[in-house]
């Protein structure tokens, strides 16, 4: 059942659980999630960036994300992650296929943000669409090499409230610590949990946790063991990923573990069935472990049983 961003997050941010949103490039990833939200009953978030879209094409994926979410009861979203490209986001807002988008504006100046956020959440809501803003820079703690560099970076919270009044934005990602990709940390997980509770008690919509992914032990090895070179990835840590839902996050974006999932599943089985050439069983057991994944990520949110 195809759902906007704003109804899944209300019941998740009401119920104190977050919904996964899991990045699809194709067809396999697509299915992959959908077994996995059909397996735990959770309500879901199919995710496509902006390179998705380059890839595999906007109305290939919209129309795959459709077709799953109209044979299932579980809430399914259609979301445009990161848009940065205006003419592309008003595209997917008229394309009739995207239940959400996302504008990325965290790079421009306060204001400038804010004026091209208002301006797409409405066109947003005039075609059923939700809008997820986002407000700070999404970098590591490590990253900051001091108080006030890591204060200007990071989501304020007294900013998180004026940008929310005035975009009318329906969800934010917010920054706190969190990077995107396989190198989040040099030494352990640390995000600002004292900022993240003083966001969620500041913004009046739900919260989002961008760059989540944690990297799981058993996924690494799988994949160092067949090749893939990713010693030095360290992801958001499962008890911090717990504990930001905790103080408020109702969304999670999760990339990463699901190609670590897949580059592992398909490491092996070419590494152990040299003769086979087929690409459907080449590519089913690395379907398989991200399905794995995604349902132990869903467990962890606490959406399992929710859709
Ligand atoms: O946050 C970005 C996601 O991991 C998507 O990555 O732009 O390479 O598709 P991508
Ligand atoms: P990860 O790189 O941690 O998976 O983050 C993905 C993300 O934030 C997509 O928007
Ligand atoms: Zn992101």
């Amino acid at each position: 059942m195809l759902v906007t961003l704003s109804e899944a997050l209300k019941k998740a941010c009401k119920g104190r659980y977050a919904v996964g949103a899991f990045n699809v490039n194709n067809l396999e990833a697509i299915q992959a999630v959908m077994d996995a939200s059909e397996a735990e009953r959770s309500p879901v978030i199919l995710s496509t960036s902006e390179g998705a879209i380059q890839y595999a094409g906007m109305e290939e994926l919209g129309l795959l994300a459709r077709l799953a979410a109209a044979r299932t009861k579980v809430p399914v979203v259609f979301h445009l992650d990161h848009g940065k490209d205006v003419a592309l986001i008003e595209t997917a807002i008229k394309s009739g296929l995207y239940t959400s988008v996302m504008f990325d504006g965290s790079s421009l100046p306060f204001e400038e943000n804010v004026k091209a956020t208002s301006r797409l959440v409405k066109l947003a809501h005039k075609h059923g669409v939700s809008l997820e803003a986002e407000l700070g820079a999404i970098a590591g703690i490590e990253d900051f090499v001091s108080v006030e560099a890591k204060d200007a970076h990071l989501t304020q919270p007294s900013q998180a409230t004026t940008f929310v009044r005035r975009t009318g934005c329906d969800a934010l990602a917010i920054a706190v610590g969190t990077s995107h990709g396989a190198y989040k940390f040099k030494k352990a997980s640390e995000l600002d949990f004292p900022r993240l509770k003083a966001l969620a008690e500041a913004v009046n919509v739900p919260l989002v946790l961008h760059g989540a992914s944690s990297v799981p032990s058993w996924v690494k090895s799988l994949c160092t063991k067949f090749g893939c070179e990713i010693a030095g990835a360290k992801g958001v840590s499962e008890a911090h990923v717990k504990k930001a839902v905790g103080l408020g996050v109702c969304k999670v974006n999760v990339d990463t573990d699901l190609r670590i999932a897949f580059d592992a599943g398909i490491r092996k089985f070419l590494a152990t069935h040299p003769q086979v050439i087929d690409p459907r069983e080449i590519l089913a057991p690395a379907k398989a472990l991200m399905t794995r994944v995604v349902r132990q990520k869903m467990r962890l949110l606490g959406s399992s049983g929710k859709g």
